[in-house]
C-alpha cells in the first residue's frame, strides 16, 4: 500500500467515508461533529482515495485510541499500525496514550505490545450497541484491558 496516508478527517472527506458504511451506521458524520466540538481526534487512513481504516483519539481523561478499526480486506498491511503511530504522535505532547482492548481480541493486543504498549491494570466492563457492515443490530458487554504506551513529550 505505497499511497497509505492516515490524517485528521476534514469536512470534504466525511460524504466519502460515510458512502461505505450502511445507512444507520452514521458514524463517520458523528465522529467528525465530536472532533468538530474538540473531544477527540477522528484519524481516518487513506489508500490514494479510499478510506481503507480509522480511529478517534479521545482527549480526557488520559489521550486514548478508541474504535480502531480496518477495513476486512485491507488488514495485516500496516494500516492499523499507521493508525496507533499517527495517534501517537497526537498525544505525544501529553506523555503518554491509552489503547483499551477486549479479552476476547487477542489479535489486537499482540499488535498493541508489540507496539511497545503495556498493561496499566485497569479493566473495564461496558455495554454498548452498534450496528456492522452488513446494517445489523448488535447490543454486547464487554471487558476492556486498558494498556499505555509512554511517549517522548
Ligand atoms: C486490530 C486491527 C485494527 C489491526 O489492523 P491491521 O491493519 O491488520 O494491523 P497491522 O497490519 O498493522 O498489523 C496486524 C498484523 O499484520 C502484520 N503486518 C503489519 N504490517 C504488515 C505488512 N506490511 N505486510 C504484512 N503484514 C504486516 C503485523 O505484524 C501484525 O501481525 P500479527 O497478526 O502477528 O500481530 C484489525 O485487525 C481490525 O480492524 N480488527 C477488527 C476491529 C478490532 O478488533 N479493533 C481493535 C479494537 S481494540
Amino acid at each position: 500500500m505505497a499511497t497509505l496516508s492516515v490524517r485528521r478527517c476534514v469536512a470534504a472527506e466525511v460524504a466519502v467515508i460515510a458512502a461505505g458504511e450502511p445507512e444507520e451506521k452514521n458514524y463517520a458524520s458523528s465522529t467528525f461533529a465530536r472532533q468538530s466540538a474538540g473531544e477527540c481526534v477522528y484519524l481516518v487512513a487513506w489508500d490514494g482515495a479510499e478510506p481503507v481504516g480509522s480511529g478517534e483519539l479521545e482527549w480526557a481523561p488520559i489521550p486514548e485510541l478508541k474504535n480502531l478499526q480496518v477495513a476486512p480486506d485491507r488488514r495485516s498491511h500496516g494500516v492499523g499500525t499507521a493508525i496507533v503511530v499517527a495517534a501517537e504522535a497526537e498525544a505525544a505532547p501529553f506523555g503518554r496514550i491509552w489503547i483499551g482492548v477486549s479479552a476476547d481480541n487477542p489479535g489486537a493486543r499482540r499488535l498493541y505490545e508489540r507496539l511497545g504498549y503495556r498493561p496499566t491494570g485497569r479493566t473495564e466492563t461496558f455495554s454498548y450497541t452498534y450496528v456492522a457492515a452488513d446494517g445489523s443490530k448488535h447490543s454486547i458487554t464487554e471487558t476492556a484491558q486498558y494498556l499505555e504506551k509512554r511517549l517522548p513529550g
